[in-house]
């Protein structure tokens, strides 16, 4: 039975969290917001939001999960539901199911790219076709469709997930903590060697055009200007949500499994801290100076501006390998092997609280939660396979990756502080701590923390027109209304700025159809989520 599920040892504790939180978000979320939100601007947000939010939703989130834990709750709708005596509490658990099962389903699939591009790279597919040739033709893109079906990055997909429900079904200490013990240290290795290779690079080298230290300079040269600008500091909070895993239920659940009286706020400011060391040092280090020094800073910042991380990651990199004569392939092969690490010791801390909830609340054997997972995720994969072309994709990654951990988060840490109880839920952090933390916490998880939040949210919701504040603002007082952008919750939710119908005069469908129809996708895949947790905590009534 799952409630006896331990982990094995302490260090692969903490090698599974910190293996948790890196992911791709490190190597290519990072690097790409940083980039975009002009390189060392965005670094002190970054690092307060760390400070403010990072960690206090770390500790509050890892008691949770240990005091959820103790009463054979490995999920968060029963680790919500023994927070307190209101019947509510189960429902906010349903994110903590939701965002883990629709973010595995496009995250899967990226990782699958990494699978397959480890091997494109050491058989030398890309010193013979333009990687900006052939990712579209792996994505399966063609001119003007709404849909794709790309056999060979669906094999990929399927063989991606199939490791992953293999190494889930092996269990927690045999499974995911071996994983991270074998992956984490290989993927700082694989790093090292790529950004000492990369940092050797000067202006006499072929192709060179820029010294990469400008670009690390640019990532990591902190700025004050982007303190005054809500942008930066919603896309500063933003990564660090992300990059940690937090408002996921991830964390909730790897947490459950350690003992009533170990300590989890040495281990939590450990892991945290080792994913911030992976993503500043390491991730920071990487993509950006190495393509600084093949195209230049001002390339690379309009790159990110475009395709995020991908672009670079997937198109640009293999690329600037190729003048690494020899060493090309391995430089590929190590490249996309950190990444896939990163990404598969991620994607398992998705899948772990789907199965959690199966093994809890239906006395399911692992095997077949572990069928579960994979299927589902398969088939919301599929979805987002098929209709790439079409923006399911990112429809995935905005409401589930960006959006609804954001929701989760304030609520629980509301719940917490003044459902749960600041009183209760501070032993929960302290009991058994092999560090002493320092009261100012309480104070920040009781009152800083969710207004942080609360603030981000809103900065979501409302954010004007090209993150122009001042302006919005005057534009509201002079009578002229809010100008929402594009990109803001609301602007996206009612499609400002874009035509909004769903078919093209010739009656073909767009992108909007599209849009909608994962967003109808979505909110019914909550929703019925929502129902499955009446139905199976109907007989437990009130009682813990
Ligand atoms: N933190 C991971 C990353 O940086 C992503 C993740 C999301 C992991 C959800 C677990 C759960 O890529």
């Amino acid at each position: 039975m799952s409630a006896k599920e331990q982990w094995a040892t302490r260090v692969g504790l903490v090698l599974a969290m910190a293996g948790n939180a890196v992911g791709l978000g490190n190597f290519l979320r990072f690097p790409a917001q940083a980039a975009q939100n002009g390189g060392g601007t965005f670094l002190i947000p970054y690092l307060i939001s760390f400070a403010l939010m990072g960690i206090p939703l770390l500790w509050v989130e890892w008691a949770i999960g240990r005091h959820g834990g103790i009463y054979g709750h490995h999920s968060t709708p029963g680790m919500f539901h023994v927070m307190g005596d209101k019947g509510w509490l189960k429902y906010i658990g349903v994110f903590g199911i939701f965002t883990n099962l629709t973010i595995a389903a496009y995250y899967c699939y990226i990782e699958s790219w990494t699978l397959s591009y480890v091997f494109h790279s050491l058989i030398g597919t890309f010193a013979q076709t333009e990687p900006k040739v052939f990712f579209p033709n792996y994505l399966g893109e063609t001119a003007d469709s709404l849909f794709a079906f790309p056999l060979e990055a669906g094999c990929w997909f399927l063989l991606t997930l199939a490791l992953n429900i293999w190494i889930l079904s092996k269990g927690l200490a045999k499974g995911i903590e071996m994983a991270a013990k074998i992956g984490m240290p290989l993927l700082v290795i694989f790093a090292a060697v790529l950004v000492v290779r990369g940092l050797m690079l000067d202006a006499g080298d072929p192709g060179v055009v820029q010294s990469p230290l400008d670009g690390l300079n640019f990532v990591w040269n902190p700025k004050l200007e982007g303190l005054t600008q809500p942008t930066t500091w919603l896309a500063a909070a933003g990564q660090i949500f992300f990059t940690l895993s937090l408002g996921m239920g991830a964390i909730h659940c790897y947490a459950s499994y350690v003992s009533k009286r170990s300590d989890i706020a040495l281990n939590a400011a450990s892991a945290g801290w080792m994913n911030e060391f992976v993503e500043v040092v390491l991730g920071g280090s990487l993509l950006i100076p190495i393509a600084t020094a093949y195209m230049g800073l001002a390339a690379v910042q309009s790159a990110t501006a475009g395709g995020g991380g991908f672009s670079l990651g997937f198109l640009s990199l293999p690329t600037l390998f190729n003048n690494w004569g020899w060493f090309a392939p391995i430089a590929g092969a190590l490249w996309f092997g950190l990444l896939f690490f990163a990404g598969i010791t991620s994607s398992l801390a998705m899948g772990q609280p789907i199965m959690a909830y199966f093994q809890d609340e239906h006395q399911m054997n692992r095997r077949n939660s572990a069928l579960i997972f994979g299927a589902s995720t398969m088939i919301l994969g599929l979805f987002c396979v098929w209709l790439y072309p079409g923006g399911a994709f990112d429809e995935f990654d905005f409401w589930s990756g960006t959006f609804s951990l954001v929701i989760f988060a304030l609520l629980e840490v509301f719940i917490f502080s003044y459902v749960f109880g600041i009183d209760k839920g501070w032993k929960e952090i302290t009991r058994g701590a092999d560090i002493h933390v320092p009261r100012i916490f309480r104070f920040i998880i009781k009152y800083v923390t969710p207004v942080f939040i609360l603030v981000v949210f809103i900065g979501a919701l409302i954010q004007p027109a090209e993150g122009n504040w001042a302006q919005a603002f005057r534009s509201l007082f002079s009578g002229d209304g809010w100008p929402l952008a594009a990109n803001s919750v609301i602007g996206k939710l009612f499609h400002v700025g874009v035509d909004s119908a769903w078919f093209t005069p010739e009656g073909r469908g767009t992108k909007v159809l599209v849009q909608d129809m994962t967003r109808l996708l979505l909110f019914s895949l909550f929703a019925g989520i929502a129902v499955m947790v009446y139905f199976d905590f109907r007989k437990k009534g009130g009682s813990r």
